[in-house]
């Protein structure tokens, strides 16, 4: 019995599933190779926060490639990036509740109150959570149109983590503003007029090359 050939989604996704552990696996060689860290709860919120970030942004850039390049094979990633994203923005976000505050919920809410920047990871959070709950195709089917108005809430999301990263950072806003910058580039991308200028990229690249434009969405 032959075993079928591994496709260029199977690769991705493959490659996608090794580097979302590195994040993780790089906290944690630092515990094994350095010993315990002198500020751990610091050392984890920052080696958790910047990842899910970056995996939010990284989910919010596939909806672009695919209208410019047609590749089918970048669709199931974005749901991955996605649940990536919100794997460690709940790990970040769990740090802070139970090491930082030990589930003081009032001590905690009082903070949310005093630190905006807290509030606005507070809010990015509350709505990564639903968007994570509803990332199965079953409730894509049973949301139908609602769920594609529901999944730009990842825009919003993005936006209050970037606030939240620019509140937070003292003196440099440099790498905030690099992030707020690229979500809200990966926004001008997504208005229709935009859209379809790139659509029409794609379609005028691929008439060039000799190729039919949907040929070219093989996974
Ligand atoms: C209830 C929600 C959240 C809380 C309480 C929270 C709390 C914190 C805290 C305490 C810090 C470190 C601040 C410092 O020591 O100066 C931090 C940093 C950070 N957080 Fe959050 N956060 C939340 C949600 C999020 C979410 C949803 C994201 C991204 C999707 C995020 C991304 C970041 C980033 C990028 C940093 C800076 C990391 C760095 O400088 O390397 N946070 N957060």
């Amino acid at each position: 019995m032959s075993t079928p050939k591994p496709t260029r989604r199977h690769w991705l996704l493959a490659g996608l599933h090794l580097a979302a552990w590195l994040p993780l696996a790089n906290l944690a060689r630092d515990v094994l190779v350095r010993g315990w860290p002198i500020n751990p709860i610091q050392d984890w919120t920052f080696g958790t926060g910047l990842p899910a970030l970056i995996f939010l942004v990284l989910t919010l850039a596939i909806t672009p490639l695919l209208t410019l390049t047609g590749w089918s094979a970048l669709t199931p990633l974005r749901r991955w990036l996605g649940l990536y994203a919100f794997f460690y923005a709940l790990l970040h976000v769990s740090i802070f509740v139970v090491l930082d505050y030990g589930l003081d919920l009032a001590l905690m809410w009082d903070t949310v109150l005093e630190k905006r920047y807290i509030l606005a990871g507070l809010g990015a959070f509350v709505i990564l959570l639903p968007l994570a709950l509803t990332s199965t195709r079953g409730w894509q089917k049973r949301l139908g149109r609602e769920w594609k108005v529901l999944h730009r809430g990842a825009y919003v999301a993005a936006g209050l983590a970037v606030l939240h990263f620019a509140w937070l950072v003292k003196a440099d806003l440099t790498e905030p503003l690099l992030y707020g910058a690229a979500v809200a580039g990966l926004l001008v991308l997504r208005l229709p007029a935009v859209r379809r200028r790139l659509a029409g990229l794609r379609h005028s690249r691929a008439a060039g090359a000799g190729r039919p434009g949907p040929a070219s969405d093989r996974a």
